[in-house]
């Protein structure tokens, strides 16, 4: 079977310096990935790899392949705009334009793509809120700033923003960071709905928010500073948790370091 995601000897580069080094790993469609690991390891710089964003850093490099359902993103033909349409991203801080209405803010990712009717766009724009678990508190303000939302409203519009254009592929860097318990629930729970329709993968420190979220997780981590991040193991992530085979694995998940 096809996988969503097929990454091969992925190696990633800032300037001269190797950040990761030597990745492969594939991840099944519609499944959760949770991506752990102790800070400077590279999992944001792995996560951005995967839909081409690394690039967009000046002196950003990879070497490798990611293969999104077999087509490699790298490959000579492929436009890296059409990839981050295809593999969105929801990042650590919420990112809501600020000036800009809570439709509008939705709508955003369509009007840059050009690929709707202007009527279709009250429709999509609830739907994604309701994708996002967000309706009901701003339907009655959707012509209201963005910025005015609470935290955890602006990250759960950021990812109406990103489900509007479907995507493929949702990628979450440490997505709950800035927000508070209850919040934190309300995105872990939307995750949970969201994986019926899309491929996602979340990095996090939170070891309980990876064992409650993910079906897998990869483990990452340095042999030493200055050396680059490396895949130590990725498996089910109820092994993870209970059997690693990695005993840097165990040492980190149960707090020994990192
Ligand atoms: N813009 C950049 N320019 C140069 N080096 C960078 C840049 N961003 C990250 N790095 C380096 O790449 C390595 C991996 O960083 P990355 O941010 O991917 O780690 P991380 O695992 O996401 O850490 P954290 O858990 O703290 O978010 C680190 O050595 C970091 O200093
Ligand atoms: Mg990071």
């Amino acid at each position: 079977m096809a996988k969503r995601i097929d990454v091969s000897g992925l190696s990633a580069y800032y300037g001269s310096h190797l950040a990761i080094e030597d990745i492969s790993m594939t991840v099944e469609p519609r499944s959760v990935t949770a991506f752990i690991g102790p800070s400077g390891c590279g999992k944001s710089t792995f996560l951005r790899t995967l839909n081409r964003m690394h690039e967009v850093t000046p002196g950003g490099r990879v070497e490798g392949k990611v293969l999104l359902d077999d087509e490699n993103l790298y490959g000579a033909n492929v436009d890296p705009v059409t990839v981050r349409r295809t593999v969105g991203m929801v990042f650590q801080r919420p990112n809501p334009f600020p000036t800009m209405s809570i439709f509008d803010n939705v709508a955003a990712g369509l009007k840059l793509n050009g690929s709707y009717k202007k009527s279709q766009l009250p429709d999509i724009v609830e739907k994604s809120l309701r994708g996002a678990n967000l309706w009901n508190e701003v339907k009655d303000r959707l012509n209201k700033p963005g910025s005015g939302l609470s935290g955890g409203q602006q990250q759960r519009l950021c990812i109406a923003r990103a489900i509007a254009v479907e995507p493929d592929v949702l990628l979450m860097d440490e997505p709950c960071s800035a927000l508070d318990p209850i919040s934190t629930l309300a995105i872990e729970d939307l995750i949970g709905e969201l994986k019926e329709r899309f491929t996602i993968v979340i990095v996090t420190h939170n070891m309980q928010q990876a064992a409650r979220v993910s079906d897998r997780t990869a483990f990452f981590n340095l042999a030493a500073v200055g050396k680059p991040g490396k895949l130590i193991e990725i498996d089910e992530t109820e092994r993870i948790f209970s059997n690693p085979s990695v005993q840097a694995t165990e040492d980190y998940i149960s707090g020994r370091f990192g």
